[in-house]
């Protein structure tokens, strides 16, 4: 079998475009991923790395033939596997919502932080997660927090859709509910008017000219819904500053994720809303703001 991973080696080698927010995808990675789903343990990329390989039917390789194929014409590899690691949770991933991103995980981070700060002296918190794509921050949520009670939203039916499905992946169903509609519209009959202890949302954010301008990769296979934030990109995080504010508990925090050369500006807006306090951002590695944080008044 080394052979045959060498020969789809070398292909990919040569011929695989590589987006840079992920460098794990490497030829190499690549592979043994592909090589995993159509033997039928499918995984994420991050996990394959470290998977013994197994021995593939005559039929396997004509399938891993076709996958390969199709990753080298810009079909994500999450697409291909089903696959995406978010957090450390190994997650169901498909055309139907955003794969979710490594830059998430600062807002990941962030959301849990403040959640278990929170149930230290709340006993079952209650967390809303809108834009929740395929439930990856909502299920992060829920599952470093077992008493936490979890409520998210999408737009998209399909996103909703994987997300539940997501739930049921991860063991985490009876914790977490999902709801279809704009923004935290479809919450309003909830019964969670000042009641929500920390809000979290990873909005659209792309300007509408910048969409089709993103690698093929992006804009031919993901939904251009989870992109398109409107004419500056700010349009919804507009209306998620506004509307949070009838959500959130005195104390309760406001988190969401901003694009790059957004933070600055969004900050300043959470501030001129004049219902938040202890308004921070967080930065990236380089030192981008990419989370806007702030507590309700
Ligand atoms: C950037 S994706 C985030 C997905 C996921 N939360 C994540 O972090 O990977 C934005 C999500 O917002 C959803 N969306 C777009 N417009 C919306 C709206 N008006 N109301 C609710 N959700 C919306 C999209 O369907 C998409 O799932």
């Amino acid at each position: 079998m080394q052979d045959v991973f060498d020969k789809y080696l070398a292909q990919l080698s040569e011929n695989l475009s590589i987006l840079p927010d992920k460098d794990e995808e490497s030829p190499h990675n690549t592979l043994k991923a592909l090589w995993l789903a159509v033997s039928g343990s499918p995984v994420s990329v991050l996990k394959a790395e470290s998977c013994e390989l197994p021995e593939l039917s005559d039929d396997d390789i004509v399938e891993l033939e076709d996958l390969i194929e199709k990753r080298l014409n810009n079909v994500p590899l999450a697409h291909l596997t089903g696959r995406q690691l978010f957090m450390g949770m190994e997650m169901l991933a498909g055309p139907e919502a955003l794969i979710p991103r490594k830059e998430t995980e600062i807002l990941g981070r962030a959301a849990i932080e403040l959640l278990l700060e929170i149930s230290d002296s709340v006993d079952s918190p209650r967390v809303v997660d809108v834009c929740t794509g395929a439930g990856n921050i909502a299920l992060a949520m829920a599952d470093a927090d077992k008493s936490a009670r979890v409520f998210a939203a999408d737009l998209s039916e399909d996103a909703v859709g994987l997300a539940r499905k997501n739930a049921d992946f991860l063991g985490l169903s009876s914790q977490v509910e999902f709801f279809c509609g704009d923004l935290l519209t479809p919450l309003d009959n909830a019964g969670l008017y000042e009641k929500v202890h920390l809000l979290t949302c990873n909005p659209p954010y792309i300007s509408t000219a910048k969409v089709s301008d993103m690698p093929e990769e992006i804009s031919e296979h993901e939904p251009s819904m989870a992109f398109d934030g409107g004419a500056f990109g700010v349009n919804l995080i507009r209306t998620l500053i506004a509307d949070a504010e009838r959500f959130l508990c005195k104390n309760g925090y406001l988190l969401f994720e901003v694009g790059l050369g957004q933070g600055n500006l969004i900050r300043k807006q959470v501030e001129k809303a004049g219902a938040y306090k202890n308004i921070k951002t967080l930065n990236d590695d380089a030192g981008n703001p990419r989370v806007v944080m702030a507590q309700k008044t």
